[in-house]
């Protein structure tokens, strides 16, 4: 990683627009990010220079972030069920804008860590949309994996986030003046959303999975729900660490989808803590509610669903993404 010095984005200049009470969104390349991001994804675009061995998780936020990490931890270090137990995935799986290049000076990651066939393989995650970050993941063979999930749950999910955490840190005032259900579904559908527009930031990752399939392992948090055991056998094979052996092959398999499981991870005590990780001042249990799919129908009437939807088929269904 480069630690070159660099200009800083002027946010006083970036187009800006409320979300939900006073709190702004500042517009780069087209993406609504938080003030709090805005220069650290300037750091990672213009700093970041991967691996070929780099495995970047990328993802729009809550579409199952966190549960990859999980997975990509443990396909790589094999029976990382232990480390589970004692540590965040966040912690496992360190976020490129959240903590790596969060502060100006040096990169927080210098060490790499070995992978279970003593290949050396660093693990990072990003919510940074592909248009922003194209250059950078094509300036080295490294892998991308992107999950994204049904749009319909998207503002649900979110508004939970904010309504019930944000009160710990600087948004108090969530407390006082909870999010409007209403708004953060307009804020959804009109794009003016954390790391928004949710359907450009899939689109990006969508096409270089279409363009170039050997880069990218794009799957949907719906399909591991529905198939965990074949998904992770195809994302470890993709990776370039397949689950082999004569035997055990299955159990192997097995335990990884076991111990990343959302039953199994949200009961570990780390987990479950009210405590808030250095890099992100929201408890390490905010990252887990309920996950299940199609909760937006316990939320969403049926003019909504409609509304997602329709905007979902003119934006997806014309590369033949389905949702
Ligand atoms: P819900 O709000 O629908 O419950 P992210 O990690 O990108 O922030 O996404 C958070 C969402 O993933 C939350 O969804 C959370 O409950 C769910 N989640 C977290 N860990 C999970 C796991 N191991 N398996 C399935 N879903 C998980």
């Amino acid at each position: 990683m480069e630690n070159s010095s660099t200009e800083i984005l002027d946010l006083s200049s970036l187009p800006q627009e409320k979300w939900w009470t006073d709190e702004c969104l500042y517009q780069v390349g087209g993406f609504w990010l938080m003030p709090e991001v805005v220069q650290s994804v300037d750091r990672v675009i213009k700093q970041f220079k991967p691996l070929s061995s780099d495995i970047i998780l990328a993802s729009f936020p809550k579409t199952g972030t966190t549960w990859l990490k999980s997975l990509l931890f443990s396909i790589v270090h094999r029976s990382a069920k232990d480390r589970l137990a004692i540590e965040s995935p966040h912690n496992l799986v360190p976020s490129l804008e959240m903590l790596v290049y969060a502060k100006p000076n040096q990169p927080l990651i210098t060490n790499i860590p070995f992978s279970t066939n003593n290949q050396s393989c660093r693990i990072f995650s990003t919510h940074i949309p592909y248009q922003l970050l194209a250059e950078t993941l094509n300036s080295s063979e490294c892998r991308v994996v992107y999950v994204t999930r049904n749009p319909k749950g998207r503002p649900i999910s979110m508004w939970h986030f904010v309504n019930k955490w944000h009160f710990v840190n600087k948004w108090k005032k969530a407390k006082e003046k909870p999010w409007p259900f209403e708004v953060a579904v307009d804020k959804f559908c009109n794009g003016t959303f954390p790391c928004g527009p949710y359907y450009d930031h899939v689109m990006g990752y969508k096409k270089l999975s279409m363009e170039r399939p050997s880069k990218i392992f794009f799957v949907t948090y719906e399909e591991l729900k529905n198939d965990p055991k074949t998904h992770v056998k195809k994302l470890a094979e993709f990776l370039g660490y397949p689950f082999e052996g004569k035997e055990n092959v299955e159990e192997q398999v097995e335990e990884v989808v076991k111990s990343c499981s959302f039953e199994v991870l949200s009961n570990h005590k780390v987990n479950k803590s009210e405590e808030s990780p250095n890099w992100f001042k929201v408890p390490y249990n905010s990252f887990f509610r309920k996950g299940a799919i199609g909760d937006h129908e316990n939320y969403l009437c049926d003019e909504t669903i409609e509304r997602i939807d329709a905007l979902t088929r003119e934006k997806f269904h014309s590369c033949g993404f389905m949702y």
